[in-house]
């Protein structure tokens, strides 16, 4: 059995703390997981348990059950956060977020560069609701203050922006919230995780991560963790139960698996991500290469100050081309996948445009813009399979 616990492991490193979080052993007749439990109905021993099952550890399977409850506690401390809770999608957890912080009646700021389906729910359900959104320019920083109504009751950040990598000051944006009235502080930290990015240690209030994308890390699963600090805790845990929209323990098992070698997989994909990245800086064909980790982007000084590392996600921008040439490039690859998940094992690719979306700020590249979410695959392979790519870009081949 294990003797270590979320106490002793208090001043541990990330690495190890991946290791042992989440996990009783002695709870699982020694077995080292926690198996999937499945389960609608819990069954009390008596009347009087019956009556007092609010305070039951397991009440009724949409509250969560030993399997849900094992990431729940294992993300909280990744995350240093006073609780998590699980959603079946990353933007699930997004929504359930939104509703935990928002009432009719109240505006909520928005980043321009936030998850396109984010802003189809603000514009389409929020409005609904009766809240109304403001889309910000993601390099706004402290100046959001500009922006903030009486009835601004939450800020939706998201850095680096998905496929446009801005970096914001979350710190200053953070600070001018909760001067402000005390608005919540969303982030969606899918692109860092908590690894890279500490979300509660640098003012954020709800945390939101894709679970599908690097906790996953195999393209095998759909889910999404809210982790909250001390303030949001509560509100989260009840919006939760009243959304009942609770994660599958088949999926959360499987990602308690990739959770134990996250530290090595985001690693990887770091270094991966900036090797193609730099191979990419140099080509002919390339402009320019959005990767906050990168010294010439913009960005990179935040990304500096308040990152611990970078993954595999990143974009360029290419020299003038037709959509045809683009076509070309992409339908030819070998290895690189064209879809739009990511942090997988495999690598993928997408052209993408930001025009069709952004309301605050104005998006005009010189050129076609690609998005690449580089997987485990051999470096050397992925510059082949490009090299070629960018040959019949060029209509050489
Ligand atoms: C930045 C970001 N946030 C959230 C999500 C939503 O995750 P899911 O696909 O699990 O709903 C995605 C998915 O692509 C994403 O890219």
């Amino acid at each position: 059995m294990t003797k270590s616990t979320p106490e002793s492991r208090k001043n541990m490193r990330p690495r190890t703390k991946l290791v042992y979080a989440g996990r009783e052993p002695q709870e699982q007749f020694g077995f080292v997981n926690t198996p999937v439990y499945r389960g609608s109905t819990v069954l009390f021993p008596n009347v009087a348990a019956l009556e007092a099952r609010g305070s039951a550890r397991f009440r009724y399977g949409t509250y969560g059950n030993p399997t849900t409850e094992a990431l729940e506690k294992a993300w909280t401390e990744i995350a240093g956060a006073e609780d998590t809770v699980l959603a079946p999608s990353g933007l699930a957890a997004i929504t359930l977020a939104l509703f935990t912080a928002l009432s009719a009646g109240d505006h909520v700021l928005v980043t321009d560069s936030a998850y396109d389906p984010t802003r189809y729910f603000c514009d389409g359900v929020l409005r609904r609701m009766g809240v109304e959104t403001t889309y910000y320019d993601p390099l706004v920083g402290a100046g959001i203050e500009a922006l903030f109504r009486p009835n601004t009751r939450a800020v939706l950040v998201e850095a680096p922006g998905s496929q446009s990598f801005e970096m914001q000051d979350i710190p200053a944006i953070a600070a001018v919230a909760h001067a402000r009235g005390d608005a919540c502080v969303i982030m969606d930290n899918t692109w860092a995780t908590p690894l890279f990015f500490p979300p509660h240690e640098r003012g954020v209030d709800l945390a939101v991560e894709a679970g599908t994308k690097y906790l996953s890390g195999h393209s095998d699963l759909l889910l999404g963790m809210v982790s909250a600090n001390a303030q949001w805790a509560k509100p989260l845990r009840k919006t939760f139960h009243h959304f009942s929209m609770c994660a599958g323990p088949e999926d959360v098992f499987l990602a308690l698996r990739g959770l134990r070698s996250m530290e090595l997989r985001l690693r990887e994909a770091e270094r991966q991500g900036l090797a193609l990245a730099r191979w990419l800086e140099g080509r002919r064909e390339v402009l320019r290469v959005l990767h906050p980790a990168l010294a010439d982007c913009p960005g990179h000084a935040i990304w500096k100050r308040d990152f611990l590392g970078s993954t595999g996600l990143f974009s360029v921008i290419l020299k003038p081309a037709g959509k045809t040439q683009v076509a070309a490039m992409l339908d030819g690859l070998e290895l690189f996948g064209l879809g739009y998940s990511w942090g997988g094992f495999e690598s993928l690719v997408i052209p993408f445009d930001c025009r069709n979306y952004r309301t605050a700020t104005t998006w005009a590249p010189e050129g076609p813009a690609l998005r690449f979410s580089v997987g485990l695959e051999d470096i050397e392979d992925l510059k082949e399979d490009l090299d070629k790519g960018f040959a019949r870009l060029r209509g050489a081949i």
